[in-house]
């Protein structure tokens, strides 16, 4: 059964040619782009959508790093979209992934532990919710701003 999965290209992953290196790796790994979205998130979105984060000492430049630039908010589908889309992006640290994960997509456009390029959902409970996050129904009001 296909499962659906939340992906954002971070703003460093938007530059040097690095969208088209990720889309083809998604498309080459089986994925469907079920909905897509170029957007400029603001402090309340990132905030928002890094609550979870929020008393971590890395906070702050996290939300300054994800409003930085656009990011290209992606939902994906296939079967067990939400750890093939993790195990496809590598870990977090994308300066040991180069080591440890050479073919994944944080060690072939990400920089760092903080610019790591790309964001997928740790679980499927946390895919809708981040899915219903970015692509709620217009009349509910918008978390974020379209342009
Ligand atoms: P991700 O795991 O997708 O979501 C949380 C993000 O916070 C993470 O990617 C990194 O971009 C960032 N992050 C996580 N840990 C650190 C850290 N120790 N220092 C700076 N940024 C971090």
């Amino acid at each position: 059964e296909k499962e659906k999965t939340l992906a954002i290209i971070k703003p460093d992953g938007l530059y040097d040619n690095c969208t088209d290196k990720i889309k083809n790796a998604i498309f080459d790994s089986g994925f469907r782009i079920v909905k897509e979205m170029l957007i400029q998130l603001d402090e309340e979105a990132a905030v928002s959508f890094y609550a979870e984060h929020s008393s971590r000492s890395f906070f702050s430049s996290l939300v300054k790093y994800m409003t930085s630039g656009p990011v290209l908010i992606m939902v994906l589908e296939k079967e067990n979209a939400v750890a093939d889309w993790r195990a496809l992006i590598g870990p977090t640290d994308a300066s040991k992934a180069k080591i440890t994960h050479p073919n994944s997509i944080r060690a072939i456009c990400g920089l760092d532990l903080q610019k790591n390029c790309v964001h997928g959902s740790d679980s499927p409970q946390s895919a809708q919710r981040e899915i219903s996050f970015f692509f709620k129904e217009k009349s509910s009001g918008s978390a974020v701003t379209e342009h």
